[in-house]
């Protein structure tokens, strides 16, 4: 029985993590993926909602858990009893920090082992950075997020409308 953790911030979920989740879930017994639970990077989408649509999206794959998850990534992977941790390398602008998180978190927890694999090439550029800034500006998401997420980035760049437009009493 072989369980992995595949941990992120999913602010939203994109196509390229989902790359990562379907093929992850063809080479472990489970997958748990861990939603970051940190306000201090001021998140779009609470947690709650991020876990939400991380359900919706991949409610068609058997052997998924999607989990919240605060303080350190090593001490989740533990508790979840996961034999390794996996991470999407995109570009080499990635390896540096993967590198080191992956490095120091193998100090932290000498058993906590971390798996990458590449991202498909057609994801290579993609971001939730990225997500949130073209929406921002109403641009079209559609190639880079399902349609679920798509939905609720329209509704929460409304929402978020209405308070910039809000006058000071
Ligand atoms: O999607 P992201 O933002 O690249 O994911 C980063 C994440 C969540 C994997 C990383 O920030 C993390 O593991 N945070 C938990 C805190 C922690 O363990 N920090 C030490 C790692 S060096």
């Amino acid at each position: 029985m072989l369980r992995a953790v595949y941990p992120g911030s999913f602010d939203p979920v994109t196509y390229g993590h989902l790359d990562i989740i379907r093929r992850s879930c063809n080479i472990v017994d489970e997958l748990i993926v861990g939603v970051l639970n940190n306000k201090a990077k001021m998140p779009l989408f609470s947690v709650e909602e991020r876990v939400k649509m991380l359900k919706e999206v991949t409610k068609d794959l058997q052997n998924v858990r999607i989990v919240p998850f605060a303080g350190l990534l090593v001490d989740f992977a533990t508790r979840m009893e996961a034999d390794v941790v996996i991470r999407g390398l995109r570009a080499i602008t990635d390896f540096e920090y993967e590198l080191q998180m992956s490095q120091t978190n193998n100090k932290l927890a000498p058993s906590v082992e971390t798996m990458f694999l590449t991202t498909s090439i057609e994801y290579s550029y993609l971001s939730s950075t990225t997500v949130r800034e073209i929406a921002a500006f109403g641009g079209d998401v559609s190639q880079f997020v399902p349609e679920a997420v798509a939905v609720e980035l329209k509704k929460k760049m409304s929402t978020k409308g209405e308070c910039n437009n809000e006058q000071p009493h």
